[in-house]
């Protein structure tokens, strides 16, 4: 190999090690992290290698997020103050998801039909808990203070009016309010990214 071949190969090689540090300075320990994503200073964030996060989304401050069995949250998606997500299991957010101040997502949960205690300071192996699966889809507004437990399905473009609890499947484009929440009416379709 000739010099100007090798000087032009070590260019290179400094390149990509600069690109891979901008890289590693942008994710943040996330797994993935779009580009335009705010994430105010004081969220609190564990877990963040479990985590994707699209771009443009903004995580507001004093919000929690546990990622146990993984996060997905799409573009365009906001996380209002005091949300959390907890419980150890998985959810999906999509993209353009409006989540307001103060909502739970609760993706796992103590379970009393097992023997153990309901304490998560209590010795691991001896408590009786189970991680679910929650799946929120694209153009959602989760209003306050409403809560999400675990292995529920919301559908695009629906509605979830304050203080909801969302204890069954969403329709696509329905309004739902109350505890547990039924179905108040139907908003009008429009085209989802
Ligand atoms: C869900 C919501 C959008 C529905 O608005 P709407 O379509 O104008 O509904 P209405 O006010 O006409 O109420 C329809 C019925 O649902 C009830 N209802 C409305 N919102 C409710 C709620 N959050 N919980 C329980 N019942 C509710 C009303 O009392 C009414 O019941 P009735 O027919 O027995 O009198 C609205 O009530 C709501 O919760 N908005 C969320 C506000 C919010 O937190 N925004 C976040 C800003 S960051």
């Amino acid at each position: 190999m000739n010099q100007k071949d090798k000087d032009y190969l070590d260019l290179m090689a400094e390149a990509t090690r600069q690109l891979d540090k901008v890289e590693e300075i942008r994710n943040k320990g996330f797994k993935y992290l779009g580009v335009g994503t705010i994430i105010y200073d004081k969220a609190h964030i564990i877990n963040k290698e479990n985590i994707e996060i699209g771009s443009y989304c903004k995580i507001d401050d004093f919000t929690f997020i546990y990622a146990g069995k993984g996060i997905k949250i799409g573009n365009f998606t906001h996380l209002g103050a005091f949300t959390s997500i907890s419980g150890g299991g998985s959810i999906n957010i999509g993209n353009h998801v409006g989540i307001s101040q103060g909502v739970r997502m609760v993706t796992g949960t103590n379970d009393y039909k097992q023997k153990g205690y309901m304490s998560a300071a209590s010795p691991i192996e001896e408590q009786a808990f189970y991680k679910g699966h929650i799946e929120i889809g694209n153009n959602i507004l989760l209003a306050t203070n409403s809560v999400v437990l675990p292995n529920v399905k919301i559908g695009d473009g629906a509605i979830i009016g304050a203080c909801t609890l969302v204890n069954k499947d969403i329709e696509p484009w329905s309004v739902n309010v109350g505890v547990p929440c039924r179905k108040i009416g139907m908003r009008e379709r429009f085209e989802t990214l």
